[in-house]
């Protein structure tokens, strides 16, 4: 499963780089609202931090600025991946894209049906976001597990990218639903590695090794 990082902070995909265990990056307009950063600057510089995919949006919302737009942001670097929202113009965009050999993230996905479309529409990556079904008390992992069988059973190469990750729980649960790919905000891949149990177990093996007075090295 690869992991991304969801930020466009260029401190926090530096430091979590250094770990591994950042496999691509997303964007989207908040995210660079957000950094404020110069859009086309902070794209640059993060496509050069990490070499895998670094999804960037459009923010045009009919179907031939989309695409516009889309080209423009590609040629910021080679690993730039067009995130388009799943509407119809961002369908449309998203298919003259992927015939230019661009890859493309669609995104805001909320149901299997949009999913179903994503895929016929030559999408890489499509982005169901988990976080917000569940604030609505829906289930987002169901989403998951429902686009993984329609793709299976067509066999559509379009990765499943779980988004709107809350906990690691989101994550696990991702990974057991079958997504391709979770993008992660900062502070819950940080939350990833962490047990108390994990802790206190390695207190307890410490503690007692400090008894025997050795050392290994
Ligand atoms: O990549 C999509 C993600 O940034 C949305 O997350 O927490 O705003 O629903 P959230």
């Amino acid at each position: 499963m690869d992991f991304f990082v969801d930020t466009a902070e260029i401190s926090e995909i530096s430091e979590l780089s250094s770990s591994g265990m950042v496999d691509g990056v997303t964007t989207n307009p908040s995210l660079i609202m957000k950094s404020g950063r110069d859009v086309r600057e902070v794209l640059a510089e993060i496509c050069a931090l990490v070499k895998g995919p670094v999804s960037a949006e459009v923010v045009a919302t009919d179907a031939d600025r989309m695409t516009d737009e889309g080209r423009t942001l590609a040629k910021i670097a080679e690993n730039i991946v067009v995130k388009v929202p799943l509407t119809w113009d961002g369908l449309r965009a998203c298919r003259t894209l992927a015939a230019d050999g661009i890859k493309v993230n669609v995104t805001l996905c909320f149901n299997s049906a949009q999913a179903l479309l994503a895929a016929k529409a030559n999408a890489t990556y499509i982005s169901p976001f988990i976080g917000r079904l569940d604030d609505l008390g829906q289930d987002g992992m169901e989403l998951i597990e429902d686009i993984r069988t329609i793709y299976d059973n067509y066999s559509y190469e379009t990765r499943i990218l779980a988004a709107s990750i809350r906990s690691p729980l989101h994550v696990s649960s991702s990974a057991l639903a079958g997504a391709d790919v979770v993008t992660v905000p900062p502070a819950v891949l940080r939350r990833l590695a962490l047990h108390p149990l994990t802790d206190k177990g390695l207190a307890s093996f410490l503690a007692d090794w400090e008894k025997t007075g050795m050392t290994i090295a």
